[in-house]
């Protein structure tokens, strides 16, 4: 893997667990022309590691024949050239401990929405041995990561953890301090609470990843960040409708048929949730990612306009019956908390109490810039906003010209 390949463009790596929302944000980041996608790390987690390895190939096979049926889209989709093919390896199936779970409930039995069952026509003959998207590597996934990582100067790749961060793990037993790695992340603590506790939480006795250029998505600033299906439907496929009346390929591009198609039963769970809207986790840690390119040792640590972030410290729940995954922040000692001996009763109903326990306290830092706090995990508390992002993803992905 020659460093000489790297441009202007920011190079990636993608570790993934292809569902719904992981192969939107891989639409997103083909379509960009600000990432070099030089590999993909493919695991377990919303689904199992086969129909994760089948997902990625299908996206790139919508593509494929998107690009066929409409030649003159072609610079729409940058990483989508197959003189430079990324690389494309397995991560683990499972995590560092534990049981499997997965998503299935969300994402169906195949990741994507049942489409296999529904769409027999977008199914692949599995098993695929050789293809013309990718570099088929023999290595594991954690093995290519490292190789990368060390071919290329320090500080200059960025890692899009969209899954459950077991890989990420791994390479770090291998290889004790990836140091040239910019990790951007939005993941499911629950899939592998072991490997965030390898990861993110250092110990007198386990030092875990070093964590200057590492940021956070947690859910509550994903969460916000939709695509809601009325818009989709106005803007990107007027037939789209639900699973009674299933996507036909025939009167819309192929790439539109492939994701109304898996979001067609998205919707169906969606609305069972309250929600007539497809919520965008992963993809705004792409958005971050091209947001946010890596920086320099001697940069200080900064976010790109629109963008904040605090650290925090935290402890991960690992085995709760109810709460495995669940990050516990000890706030007895933080600045805002009363001091030793307090009556809450008499505190709480002082007008002047400025004593605040419920929610974070809210992020003051200045617009873009974090301050050079040296613990905890850099999350994101803001960003440019789900406006921002919706309009970008409609244009990106489907070169829909919105608001
Ligand atoms: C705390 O304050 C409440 C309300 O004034 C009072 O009823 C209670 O006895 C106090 N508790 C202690 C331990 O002093």
């Amino acid at each position: 893997m020659p460093p000489d390949r790297a441009t202007t463009r920011i190079p990636v790596i993608i570790d993934t667990d292809p569902g719904v929302d992981d192969i939107i944000a891989i639409l997103l980041a083909i379509a960009s022309p600000e990432l070099d996608i030089l590999a993909y790390s493919i695991s377990y987690g919303n689904t199992d590691i086969e129909s994760s390895w089948s997902n990625i190939f299908k996206a790139y096979r919508a593509i494929d024949l998107h690009l066929k049926s409409n030649p003159s889209e072609k610079a729409r989709f940058p990483n989508f050239d197959v003189k430079r093919k990324p690389l494309l390896a397995r991560g683990p199936s499972g995590p560092l401990e534990g049981a499997l779970h997965s998503a299935e409930y969300f994402h169906g039995r195949d990741g994507l929405g049942d489409i296999d069952i529904r769409h027999p026509e977008l199914s692949l003959e599995a098993p695929l041995d050789t293809h013309s998207y990718f570099q088929l590597s023999s290595q594991s996934g954690a093995g290519i990561a490292l190789d990368i990582l060390r071919s290329y100067p320090a500080r200059s790749v960025t890692y899009i953890a969209l899954g459950p961060l077991t890989n990420l793990a791994l390479m770090m037993r291998e290889n004790n301090v990836p140091g040239n790695t910019s990790p951007v992340a939005e993941f499911n603590f629950f899939a592998d609470p072991y490997a965030v506790k390898e990861l993110l939480l250092s110990t007198p006795l386990h030092r875990g990843l070093p964590l200057d250029r590492f940021l956070m998505l947690p859910l509550d600033i994903t969460t916000p960040h939709e695509l809601p299906f009325n818009i989709y439907r106005k803007e990107v496929d007027p037939m789209f409708e639900n699973t009674n009346t299933p996507s036909s390929a025939k009167a819309k591009s192929p790439l539109t048929h492939f994701t109304s198609s898996f979001l067609e039963r998205t919707r169906e769970i969606m609305l069972q949730f309250g929600k007539d809207a497809l919520e965008l986790h992963d993809i705004v840690a792409v958005w971050c990612a091209i947001e946010n390119p890596p920086l320099l040792d001697t940069e200080p640590m900064s976010l790109a306009q629109g963008w904040k972030g605090a650290r925090r410290e935290f402890q991960i729940e690992r085995t709760g019956e109810i709460t495995r995954g669940m990050l516990i922040t000890d706030r007895r000692e933080d600045e805002m908390a009363y001091p030793l001996g307090t009556n809450r009763s008499e505190a709480q109903r002082d007008p002047n109490e400025n004593h605040h326990h419920i929610g974070y306290p809210v992020s003051n830092k200045a617009n873009g810039v974090v301050c050079d706090e040296l613990s905890g995990v850099l999350c994101i508390d803001g960003t440019p906003g789900p406006a921002k992002l919706l309009k970008f993803l409609l244009h990106r992905v489907w070169g829909r010209v919105f608001g």
